[in-house]
């Protein structure tokens, strides 16, 4: 039995009690996404009760559908069961579609005590009116709510609200795409884009190539982790039929969702390449991917069949697909193959796509190709949408781009007049950990985006001009789903974070307030249970943070939850349980300490928060950065290096901070003579995202601030390829002396080897703790 239907169960049990049950609750408005203006009536509240029903007098299949949405709503959060009728009605919640309303996605509610009006836009914003409604109400079993009187008026900010899943790293049923779908119409997204085709397998019927999901929808293993090496040896596979698909879309159309196919291409068609090695520059033989990253193999776009190959699948999928936008990814297409391919080398001579200074010629194949595609989707009437590589080479003509590597794709793209989406993998990769705990949490990719810094995102840029940012069409999350084998662990990825977002994509940024809303979602979560959604529970940990108090010498400690109930609280590493120290205003930490904290909810108590704060000479004291620390990673600044915590191998969540280009330069002022005889540093090593290890460590010290003198130094090699990653400690042991200040200096690398992509970049050095002793 699945957690909804034994809701179901209850709430029928509930509703046989209902012949005594008076149980009557509250509506509360304060929902997810927040609506623009909530207006408190004078008057009588409304009651609802099963004698209420669900009128929609404007007639029709949309608001017919729309009204038994509503009633199922209420059903599944009261266990009330109202009708539905095509015309107006008296004790009734009235659904009216008002076309003069200029904003076909909004709509206003209504209440006094004779009823509930709904007008919307359209039917679109009929349905929007209506999440608003069954958010309002209680999600328990009810005999009647009061809904008190109030007036609602609310639109979306952008017209693009999207989220991506992929579907080809790992596959889902065609009934939890459809639980997917119910969940992005429970917070008004109105775009699902479908990533439907990867190196790792080819998941959409196309009747003209049999062999894309003969073949290319199935791997022989998978890889274990990240790249282990070793692989489980279990064979995966699955694709979507043309009437599956057909039925996704409908079910999305009803819920006002659009639906995006995304072929990606000329790149990631690994799979394709397996069942039709003749479409790639060497002929193969290739297989389905059983690993993650980038293949080199690719479309050969020197083969007159590879773009005859593009025409039929891109026009099969438009026969499918009624969505204006026409997905074709464009992204992490190496160029190492058509560089040596005859064929591709004799399309560029063809086509004249000689290097200039902006491009070299194969991105510049890249841009034909592209623009080909475009021109495929274009002659259906179609637009075409494309990952932010696309404007490597040249930008299509008519492209609309979706920029995922940071924003400045996007910003380039509306700079050109071109539509954007934005995606920046800065903020709304839900395959990036919400934790900094990542030892507690399951698998990721990497990353690091929890809740507020998703809700903290602003798709339009501030150096946008009025006229470009009106290019600026939305905003979208992604889920990318190699580390996400089953479907309940996308919903943990996805949920809540996916709350947040459609803040973002909803709301006027000058309305959105984190504390506010994590009040509002609470409420949200008590849905996201009677629909049986699994979803992360981070929101539920204790919050801590951690300043180095530089005249008490104490790290002070501040615990924070996410209700009013007591944290419970211990310094000695022991369990924190209901008799252990209630946490008051903060913890002066003077020594080594093993914090654990915890509090408990109705249903249940949160994880148990653990941090080791270790003291040495240099924990709590002054400390003054002489070099500028990285501005990215810049996180709570150089006392970061003081405050006794120790960093774990993710380099984002502030425990570390960046050098790039300046050095580690920084005077801790000891506050009285003292001596030391050793000193080191912690840097993380990740040399794939051009983080590489320290070059020169050395301390030097002095007496007054002034004049300094080195005491010890060391330097060490570039690192070759074959160095591992992870956290390094540098020591430097010397004679013990007497000082009252002592300067730290570690050089980064200035320039990154002829061997790393970066080559002759600067890498940055990622820095903790600097333990004096
Ligand atoms: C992407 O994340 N490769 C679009
Ligand atoms: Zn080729």
């Amino acid at each position: 039995m699945t957690q909804k239907q034994v809701w179901m169960i209850l709430c029928l049990w509930a509703g046989l009690m209902a012949t005594q049950a008076t149980a009557q609750s509250t509506a509360d408005y304060q929902v997810v996404p927040l609506p623009q203006e909530i207006n408190e009536e004078q008057g009588q509240p409304f009651l609802l009760t099963t004698k209420t029903v669900i009128a929609y007098p404007d007639g029709g299949a949309q608001m017919a559908q729309n009204a038994a949405f509503l009633s199922e709503y209420i059903h599944e959060q009261t266990g009330m069961e109202l009708k539905t009728k095509a015309k107006d009605g008296k004790n009734a919640i009235v659904l009216r579609i008002n076309a003069d309303n200029e904003k076909p996605e909004g709509y206003t509610i209504k209440v006094d005590n004779q009823g509930v009006l709904i007008t919307g836009g359209s039917a679109a914003g009929v349905f929007y009116g209506i999440q608003t409604l069954r958010k309002s109400l209680p999600v328990q079993p009810v005999a009647s709510v009061k809904l008190p009187a109030v007036s609602i008026q609310d639109a979306p900010r952008f017209g693009y609200r999207g989220m991506m899943l992929d579907v080809a790293r790992h596959m889902f049923s065609v009934d939890e795409i459809k639980t997917y779908i119910d969940m992005l119409a429970l917070h008004n997204i109105n775009n699902f884009h479908w990533h439907l085709s990867e190196d790792q397998g080819w998941r959409i019927e196309i009747k003209k190539y049999p062999r894309l999901t003969e073949i290319g929808s199935q791997r022989k293993e998978t890889v274990i982790g990240r790249n282990s090496g070793v692989y489980d040896g279990q064979p995966y596979g699955g694709f979507y039929t043309q009437e599956e698909i057909k039925d996704v879309v409908e079910y999305a159309r009803k819920r006002y969702i659009n639906v995006i196919p995304e072929i990606d291409m000329p790149g990631h068609m690994l799979a394709a390449l397996a069942a039709y090695p003749e479409l790639g520059c060497t002929g193969g033989p290739y297989e389905v991917w059983t690993q993650w990253g980038i293949s080199d193999d690719v479309l050969c776009v020197g083969n007159d069949n590879t773009l005859n190959f593009v025409k039929d699948v891109l026009n099969e999928v438009m026969d499918l697909f009624p969505s204006e936008f026409i997905h074709i990814g464009g992204d992490e297409c190496p160029k190492a193959r058509w560089k040596e391919c005859d064929k591709c080398q004799a399309r560029i001579k063809e086509h004249g796509l000689e290097a200039d200074e902006a491009h070299s010629a194969e991105e510049r194949l890249q841009s034909y190709f592209i623009s080909y595609a475009e021109k495929v989707v274009n002659d259906r009437g179609r637009r075409m949408i494309g990952w932010d590589e696309i404007l490597e080479g040249g930008l299509a003509p008519n492209a609309t781009v979706m920029s995922w590597r940071g924003m400045s794709g996007g910003i380039q793209a509306a700079q050109m007049g071109h539509d954007v989406v934005m995606t920046p993998n800065s903020h709304v990769y839900f395959d990036h950990y919400q934790s900094t705990d990542v030892a507690r949490d399951p698998l990721a990719i990497g990353g690091y985006s929890p809740l507020s810094n998703v809700y903290n995102f602003e798709p339009v840029p501030a150096k946008l001009k009025p006229e470009q940012q009106k290019h600026i069409l939305g905003a979208q999350a992604n889920l990318w789903t190699e580390y996400v084998p089953v479907f309940s662990h996308a919903q943990f990825m996805v949920l809540p974070r996916m709350a947040a977002l459609c803040e973002v994509q909803w709301m006027q940024p000058e309305n959105k307030d984190y504390d506010a809303f994590l009040g509002r979602l609470l409420n949200l979560i008590e849905i996201y249970k009677t629909q049986g959604y699994n979803y992360a529970k981070h929101i539920y940990d204790i919050e801590a943070s951690y300043t180095p108090n530089a005249k008490d010498e104490t790290i002070d400690v501040h615990l924070k939850a996410l209700t009013n109930s007591p944290i419970y609280y211990t310094v000695d590493g022991t369990a924190p349980v209901k008799h252990s120290p209630v946490y008051k205003d903060v913890l002066k930490i003077n020594k080594d300490a093993s914090i654990s904290a915890r509090t408990y909810f109705d249903d249940g108590a949160s994880r148990v928060l653990r941090e080791n704060i270790v003291f040495s000479q240099a924990t709590t004291k002054p400390i003054e950065a002489l070099q500028p620390v990285d501005k990215q990673y810049s996180f709570k600044g150089i006392s970061t290096l003081v405050d006794g915590l120790q960093g774990n191998d993710n380099y984002r969540t502030g425990r570390w901070i960046a050098f790039r280009r300046n050095d580690l330069e920084a005077v801790i002022d000891m506050k009285r003579p003292s001596s030391i005889k050793e000193a080191s540093i912690n840097t993380n090593v990740v040399k794939g995202d051009w983080i590489f290890d320290v070059r020169e460590f050395s301390v030097q010290v002095s007496d007054d601030g002034i004049a300094y003198r080195t005491v010890a130094t060391r330097s060490y090699p570039s690192l070759s390829q074959n160095d591992a990653d992870g956290i390094k400690t540098h020591t430097l042991k010397f004679e013990p002396v007497q000082a009252r200040y002592v300067k730290v200096i570690a050089v980064p690398e200035k320039e990154m080897p002829a061997w790393h992509g970066g080559k002759g970049h600067p890498a940055y050095l990622f820095v903790d703790e600097i333990v004096l002793k």
